[in-house]
């Protein structure tokens, strides 16, 4: 068994000792999209800190709690924080978590992020479904020998959402009241938001929002094979589309404004999850 194995097996059988029933659905939490976690019920929350193996969270707005309970009699696990490359965690670091959760035989990703609107037909507050990501001047968090256990050499990426989970979202974002946006997430380094000039060049090639995040953790699932959908919630016009600076303190006021919608929808795609 090589080093990675062994750290996984130890970290997944650690939490698997704590729990009662294997999640159905692990859901990642993005910036300032926290508020879930109080839906959550039969709560069992443990620090990062406290799991043998795991990384530990820095920026504000990200807990670094791992929450296993039920939202809507699923059980589920979320992840209160994540881990960023800008934070200066290599990829393999940042995937950590998503390794561990597959090792504990749970198969299902739900990904949430906040994300700038590239696409001008979007608007700040508006909840997106990832179609695909573009993610080429992303480290691969798959660099180096690969753990043939995990997965292939080259994994296919050619649907890594899953079409029938983003019908899925869009049959329970309806039946709440508002329609999920689509479109496709680009991924950037930061921490500095990108210029006006990167907007309009991530535009031309495809891209409808931006972010920091999601691409590496969604690359190490569809290598394990776990089926993944993934939700940004707008939080900003990107840089340059309005006349006004971005700042961090934008993008947790507006997801502390959808937080209500944003948790229903979260809580209702894990409820008719579970059913499938
Ligand atoms: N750019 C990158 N990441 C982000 C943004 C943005 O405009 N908004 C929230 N996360």
């Amino acid at each position: 068994m090589s080093d990675l194995m062994r750290r996984l097996d130890e970290t997944a059988s650690w939490l698997r000792a704590r729990i009662d029933a294997v999640p159905k659905v692990a859901i990642v939490l993005g910036s300032g999209l926290g508020a879930l976690a109080d839906a959550v019920s039969g709560r069992i929350e443990i620090p990062y800190a406290e799991i043998p193996g795991f990384p530990h969270a820095t920026v504000p707005g990200h807990a670094g709690t791992l929450l296993f309970g039920t939202l809507e009699g699923v059980p589920i696990v979320t992840m209160k924080g994540r881990f960023h490359h800008y934070e200066g965690h290599d990829m393999e670091t940042i995937v950590y978590p998503i390794r561990v959760f597959m090792c504990m035989g749970i198969g299902n990703l739900l990904l949430t992020n906040a994300a700038g609107g590239v696409n001008l037909s979007f608007a700040p507050g508006d909840l997106m479904a990832l179609t695909d990501h573009i993610g080429l001047w992303a480290d691969s968090p798959l660099r180096g020998l690969n753990e043939d256990m995990l997965g292939p050499r080259f994994p296919d990426m050619s649907k890594v959402y899953d079409p029938l989970l983003i019908q899925l979202a869009d049959s329970v974002a309806n039946r709440i009241g508002f329609a999920l946006q689509h479109g496709v997430y680009a991924w950037c380094r930061g921490p500095a938001f990108e210029t006006p000039a990167e907007i309009r060049a991530l535009r031309m090639l495809g891209a409808d929002a931006v972010g920091m995040s999601t691409v590496p953790e969604a690359t190490a699932a569809r290598h394990m094979g776990m089926r993944i959908l993934a939700i940004s919630c707008i939080t900003n016009m990107a840089a340059g589309i309005l006349d006004q600076p971005l700042t961090h303190e934008e993008v947790m006021a507006t997801g502390k404004m959808v937080e209500q919608r944003f948790s229903a929808l979260i809580a209702g795609i894990a409820g008719q999850w579970g059913k499938l």
